[in-house]
């Protein structure tokens, strides 16, 4: 098949937005797959049954976004997924450059404009005992993706969520920092929302803090200030986090990251949530009762502005 051919003919990652959805990904496709240096046909792309990363979740992953032929804070993602990695003492065995190398080259390979990749490192084929060291080499693949927006409406009516009735792990734990392939906290976090027809779940930690969202970061203004969780509430420091941050100071508007409960979060005017999937989108319902009037207010809808002029074009690849 040709790659004209084939870009007509590719997997399209759906992000969930309707929590009754389907997850149907039946879209016609045939991706080449990047395996430990070699593209693959997606049929041809497989890890053993002995791979740790099947066995035990043992690894680490990132999403990151195309947007217009640029590749969405590349190196940050990178570097983060060298961190899970060496956090878990899981040694990936190419350099940042040969991954960056690697995942524009996917992104070319495919014809992808503007998609969705995801990097994963496995901790490799070993023994049936969970000793990380009895698996000599770490599996590395990457999908590069078309991807089905969220519909405009999400952005216009803004998601409803709910208060997850599981806290997140426990840093002390599994630190949420770590973006590895256990991923289990937040699928059943994910599982609450979809019984409850609702898109996120917003997460506290066991010292009932806020944290986090089973997919998102999670921010509130009140009285035209935005704040965002502490990293120390034990939370993935997203990307697109640090972007909406970077963009309140850009923008003058006042920003800070605190511990802060559920009660606080209650009583704001506007929520909202970030990550490489929603990008910036409005939660307009918490718990069955409308947050502020009930529609995306005007500091989520300014930051979501600047986010797509900043995205648009010329997407930072830093
Ligand atoms: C648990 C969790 N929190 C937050 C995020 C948002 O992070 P980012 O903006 O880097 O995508 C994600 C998505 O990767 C996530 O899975």
């Amino acid at each position: 098949m040709s790659l004209a051919e084939n870009a007509t003919a590719r997997r399209v990652v759906k992000i969930e937005v309707d929590a009754s959805e389907s997850s149907d990904q039946s879209e016609e496709t045939m991706l080449k797959i990047w395996v430990d240096g070699k593209f693959v046909d997606e049929d041809q792309a497989t890890t053993s049954v002995f791979d740790h990363g099947t066995l035990y979740g043992d690894g680490c992953f990132e999403g990151i976004r195309v947007y217009n032929n640029r590749i969405f804070k590349l190196r940050s993602h990178v570097n983060r997924l060298f961190a899970s990695a060496k956090s878990m003492r899981l040694e990936i065995p190419y350099t940042v450059e040969e991954i960056e190398g690697a995942i524009r080259e996917g992104v070319r390979i495919n014809e992808i404009t503007s998609g969705y990749i995801r990097p994963v490192v496995t901790r490799g084929p070993g023994t049936l005992g969970i000793n990380p060291f009895q698996c000599p080499r770490a599996c590395v693949f990457i999908i590069c993706a078309n991807i089905q927006l969220y519909p405009p409406e999400a952005y216009e009516t803004g998601l409803k969520i709910i208060t997850c009735s599981r806290p997140r792990v426990n840093r002390l734990a599994l630190d949420p920092a770590v973006k590895s392939l256990n991923y289990l906290n937040n699928i059943m976090g994910k599982i609450e929302c979809v019984e409850n027809g609702v898109h996120e779940a917003v997460m506290l930690n066991a010292e009932g803090i806020v944290a986090e969202c089973t997919g998102d970061n999670i921010f509130f203004v009140k009285d035209g200030k935005v704040t965002t969780p502490d990293l120390s509430a034990g939370l993935l420091a997203g990307i697109t986090r640090a972007f909406a941050i970077e963009i309140c100071k850009d923008l003058n508007i006042p920003v800070e990251e605190k511990l802060f409960t559920l009660d606080e979060l209650k009583d704001a005017d506007e929520i909202f949530l970030t990550g490489t999937a929603a990008e910036i989108v409005s939660a307009t319902e918490f718990d069955g009762k409308p947050v502020g009037d009930g529609t995306p207010g005007p500091v989520t809808t300014q930051l979501l502005n600047e986010f797509r002029k900043r995205t648009t074009e010329n997407a930072p690849e830093d």
